[in-house]
């Protein structure tokens, strides 16, 4: 089974014209509740660029893209791994100041996140909660490549951060990295492929893709709009 994801990052400053009319109607309430400049842009490029994406595979248009979330822990409507309504992809989007990422996965689920490289290591008490006892950091002052790994994995299974995060290993192979444990669900150790995205090196960007089964290749097409 060969895995078939597009993937897109991009920096929110340098796409032209962004306003609401490029995002769904049902995302707009939630754009309103964002007060922080950054954050408001950020939010706009991700589903903008998702939107894109989205609807050039549909062939259809923007404003009759629909999205749905439903929380796999309380079945709430409100919040969970949102989804485009009959694209047959699997969606994940992630946005942090000056980066957005987004993710579409045909015949897998897919699960990605982007963050800023910290100027400063992390505290000891940040590495205690994200980093298990028996997993070395493999980059010195670059734990958030650790971060964006498992986070990506907690998307592409749609638990989110409510699965504690230690006890899921990552290990950093020179072929990149790769889960070697994970205590909360360890059926699905053996179907996730992870990729470190070859984002601006401020930033960290890790995509998971899941396959029932397992894959044996994985076919990226890749957009940067940096
Ligand atoms: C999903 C989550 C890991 C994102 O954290 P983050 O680093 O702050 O943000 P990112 O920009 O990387 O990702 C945010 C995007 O993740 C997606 N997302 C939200 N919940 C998700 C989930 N359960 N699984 C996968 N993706 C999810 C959304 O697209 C969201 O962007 P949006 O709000 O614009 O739609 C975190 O917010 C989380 O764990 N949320 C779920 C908490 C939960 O399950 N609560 C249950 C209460 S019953």
């Amino acid at each position: 089974m060969t895995a078939t994801v597009a993937v897109a990052h991009a920096a929110p400053e340098l796409l032209d014209g962004l306003d609401l009319s490029l995002v769904p109607e049902s995302e707009h309430a939630r754009f309103a509740k964002r007060r922080r400049e950054d954050d408001r842009l950020s939010f706009l490029a991700a589903w903008a660029v998702a939107s894109r994406m989205v609807a050039d595979r549909m062939e259809t248009d923007v404003d009759q893209l629909r999205v749905v979330r439903t929380c796999i822990h309380c079945s709430s409507e409100e919040h969970g791994k949102p989804q485009f309504v009959d694209s047959g992809l699997d969606l994940s989007l992630s946005h942090t100041r000056g980066g957005v990422a987004v993710a579409l996965g045909t015949g897998c689920e897919v699960g990605v996140d982007i963050e800023r490289v910290p100027a400063e290591p992390w505290p000891p008490e940040m590495v205690r909660v994200v980093v298990g006892d028996d997993e070395p950091i493999p980059f010195p002052g670059q734990e958030v490549r650790v971060w964006t790994a498992k986070e990506s994995v907690v998307k592409c299974l749609a638990v989110g951060l409510m699965a504690p995060v230690k006890d899921l290993a990552i290990a950093f192979r020179p072929e990149g990295p790769v889960v070697v444990r994970w205590d909360t669900r360890p059926d699905v150790v053996d179907d996730l492929v992870l990729r470190e995205l070859d984002v601006p090196e401020d930033f960290s960007a890790t995509l998971a893709v899941r396959v029932a089964g397992g894959a044996d290749s994985l076919d990226l097409d890749y957009e940067s709009l940096t």
